[in-house]
C-alpha cells in the first residue's frame, strides 16, 4: 500500500518558489491499477516522483506498506527503489546495450549469479512478448517494443509497485492498447500494484480501477473509475471527459468584444447516470503481442 499524507512540494528557482503539490492525500491499495490524470503542468510527474523519493516532498509523509519512508537515505533508499519499478514516456533504454543486456542491468547491479540473472531476464522477455529479440539494440525496435523492454527491466527486481509516467504517451492508439493490456496482465499474474500517470481519459478507462484527478497542484477528485466516469464532480474531470468545453481563447483586451468562439470540444452531454464505454473491469483483453 502507498499512502501520501498531507504531501506538498515547493520548487525553488531563481524566478521564485512554485508549489507543485498542495496537500496531497492519497491511498493506493495493493492490487490497484491507479490512474492519476491531469493536464500538462498539473503536478503529475512531481507526485509520482515523490512516491519513490526521486523528489523529496517539502511537507508531508510517504508511507509504503505502512512505514514512513519520507526520510530514507543511502542503503534504505536503494532497497526501497528496488521495490518500486518505474517506466517513462521516452523508454530510457541504454542505446549501447542489447535488449537482453538492458534487462540484465539491474540484476548486474545487484550482483546476481550470472546463470540466475540470464534465466530471469529471458523469462521477463518472454512475459513481455519479446522472445527472440534478445540480441537487438533499442534503435532496431518499434516504440511499443522498446516500452516492453523497459517494462521487463523495471520488473527485474521483482518490484511490488510499478510507476508509469506517461508510459504510452509517445505511442499510437493500437500500441497503447497492447501496452495497457500487458500492464493489466502483469497486475493480474504477478500481483504488481501499478500507478499510471496520464493526460488521457482513454488510458484510465482502458486500464485503471481507480483514478485521482489532479489540477493546479491539488487532487480535486478520486474514486472508482466507473463512478467517476458516470458522475464526475470536478470541472476539470468533465473537461477531460469531453463533457464540458474549454474556453478556446483568452480575451485579447478587457474592453474589447471578441467574436463568439466555436467550442473546440463539442460533444453531446451524456445521460448523468450512464457510464461511458465499457468499465475497465469488463473491458475485453487485447492480445499482448500485437504490435510490431
Ligand atoms: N525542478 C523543478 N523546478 C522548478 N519547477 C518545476 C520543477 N519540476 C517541475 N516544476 C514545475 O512544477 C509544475 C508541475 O510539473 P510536473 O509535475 O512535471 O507536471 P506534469 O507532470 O503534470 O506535467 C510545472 O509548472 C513545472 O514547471
Ligand atoms: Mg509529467
Amino acid at each position: 500500500m502507498i499512502e501520501l499524507l498531507g504531501l506538498g512540494k515547493t520548487y525553488q528557482s531563481k524566478h521564485g518558489s512554485f508549489e507543485a503539490l498542495k496537500d496531497i492525500n492519497l491511498r493506493i491499495d495493493d492490487g490497484d491499477i491507479y490512474g492519476i490524470i491531469g493536464v500538462s503542468g498539473a503536478g503529475k510527474s512531481t507526485l509520482v516522483r515523490c512516491i519513490n523519493l526521486l523528489e523529496r516532498p517539502t511537507v508531508g509523509q510517504v508511507l509504503i506498506d505502512g512505514i514512513d519512508v519520507t526520510n530514507y537515505q543511502g542503503r534504505q533508499l536503494l532497497d526501497l527503489r528496488s521495490r518500486i519499478g518505474m517506466i517513462f514516456q521516452d523508454f530510457n533504454l541504454f542505446a549501447q546495450r542489447t535488449v537482453l543486456s538492458n534487462v540484465l542491468f539491474p540484476l548486474e547491479v545487484r550482483h546476481d549469479a550470472r546463470s540466475e540473472a540470464l534465466k530471469q531476464a529471458h523469462n521477463l522477455l518472454k512475459l513481455v512478448g519479446l522472445d527472440g529479440m534478445e540480441k537487438r539494440y533499442p534503435a532496431q525496435l518499434s516504440g511499443g517494443q522498446q516500452q516492453r523492454v523497459s517494462i521487463a527491466r523495471a520488473l527485474a527486481n521483482r518490484p511490488a509497485y510499478l510507476l508509469c509516467d506517461e508510459a504510452t504517451s509517445a505511442l499510437d492508439s493500437l500500441t497503447t492498447a497492447s501496452i495497457l493490456a500487458l500492464l493489466r496482465e502483469i497486475n493480474r499474474t504477478l500481483g504488481v500494484t501499478i500507478v499510471i500517470i496520464t493526460h488521457a481519459m482513454s488510458v484510465v478507462e482502458a486500464a485503471c480501477n481507480k483514478v485521482a484527478v489532479i489540477d493546479g497542484s491539488r487532487i480535486v477528485e478520486t474514486g472508482e473509475v466507473a463512478s467517476v466516469f458516470a458522475a464526475p464532480t470536478a470541472q476539470i474531470t468533465r473537461q477531460l471527459l469531453g463533457l464540458e468545453t474549454v474556453a478556446a481563447v483568452e480575451p485579447i483586451d478587457a474592453g474589447e468584444t471578441i467574436a463568439a468562439v466555436e467550442p473546440i470540444n463539442a460533444v453531446e452531454p451524456i445521460n448523468a447516470g450512464e457510464p461511458i464505454g465499457t468499465p475497465a473491469t469488463q473491458a475485453p483483453r487485447e492480445a499482448v503481442d500485437g504490435d510490431v
